[in-house]
């Protein structure tokens, strides 16, 4: 099957496009790059913004099985600062793709949504029925998002909206992995402060959770994307689609990534305590057992695993 990739330049969109080749599929991206990079896309590159809906309506006219949207800002700290910003690209950016796939008659989707759209969920695994109560704009967009896709399927549509909890890792083969301009996420800043001696800020110390600092339910990207690909399979074979969990069940305190990431890469991580960083809730982790049951997936790596991958995509990253 022939796929388009919306925002297939990026962090999660790259290994989902190299995952769905290995599959058999075709994969073309369309990207603005200002976040991803030319070198991660999987397969000719449509050099366009989503929100340019006549541009994006010509490219789906070429004829596609499925269209996956990954591109969006994802910053949580970012998004409290510049919200409307958020609301423009992310909701924005929805609706633009979507009146884009009913033009060009394309009626399946997978979306990249996110554990944000949960917020402050307290310590238990969430599931998709938890309350969906945001605590941050990117969270708010997200769910927005979600909002207009499940309302797009009384015109037809037919979407998976995947709420991944942390995206964490690197390609296993060292061919593609995390390259954000501005890093700002834990595992890589982390491998950072290993390889260069620095420090790593730790934001909040006095969470409600067992060591102080914050749960993450840290996810492998290469998980994720067999996840796409087995969703856009599932829509293909006549599924209705609905919203998934990605993640492990597991979640880990940023004290227990910091000693993973120790014991990967042989070095001391030197440590900050900082205040808290607004926006953050103390404990995200995921119940994936719809997803188990809707698309026969669970994750198979590990947070090690993942540091591993991070850590040797650190050390000889293939783009800049
Ligand atoms: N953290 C630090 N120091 C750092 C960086 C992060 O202590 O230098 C902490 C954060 O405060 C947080 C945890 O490490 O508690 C993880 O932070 P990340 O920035 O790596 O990831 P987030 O949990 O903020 O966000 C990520 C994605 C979002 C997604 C969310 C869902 O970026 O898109 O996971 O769990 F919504």
């Amino acid at each position: 099957m022939r796929f388009l990739l919306i925002g297939g330049a990026g962090y999660v969109g790259s290994h989902c496009g190299r995952h769905l080749i290995a599959r058999g599929h075709q994969v073309e991206v369309l990207d603005d790059l200002s976040t991803g990079h030319r070198a991660a896309a999987q397969g000719p590159l449509h050099h366009l913004d989503v929100r340019d809906t006549d541009a994006v309506t010509r490219v789906l006219q070429r004829g596609f099985d499925g269209v996956m949207h990954f591109a969006a800002l994802a910053l949580v700290g970012e998004s409290s600062t510049q919200p409307l910003r958020y609301w423009d690209v992310n909701v924005g950016g929805t609706l633009s793709l979507l009146l884009a796939m009913r033009r060009a008659g394309c009626e399946r989707l997978v979306f990249s949504s996110s554990a944000a759209v949960y917020g402050d969920a307290g310590d238990a695994p969430i599931t998709e029925s938890s309350a969906l109560r945001p605590v941050n704009p990117y969270g708010r967009t997200k769910l927005a998002a979600e909002q207009l896709i499940e309302d797009a399927g009384a015109e037809g549509l037919r979407a998976f909206r995947l709420r991944y909890f942390n995206a964490a890792g690197a390609a296993p083969d060292g061919s593609l992995g995390e390259a954000h301009r501005h890093e700002t996420h834990l595992i890589p800043l982390a491998l950072r402060a290993a390889a260069d001696g620095g420090a790593l800020r730790v934001f909040g110390a006095d969470y409600p959770t067992p060591d102080g600092s914050c749960v993450r339910d840290y996810v492998h990207v290469d998980d994720l994307a067999r996840a796409h690909a087995l969703a856009l399979e599932a829509l293909a074979a006549g599924h209705r689609g609905g919203a998934l969990n990605l993640g492990t069940g597991a979640g880990a305190s940023v004290l227990e990534v910091l000693r993973v990431a120790e014991a990967v890469s042989g070095a001391p991580i030197a440590r900050r305590s900082e205040a808290r960083r607004e926006g953050d809730p103390p404990s995200l982790v995921a119940s994936p057992a719809r997803a188990a049951l809707e698309l026969g997936w669970s994750a198979r790596y590990t947070l090690e695993d993942a540091v591993r991958h991070a850590w040797a995509w650190h050390s000889a990253p293939r783009f800049p």
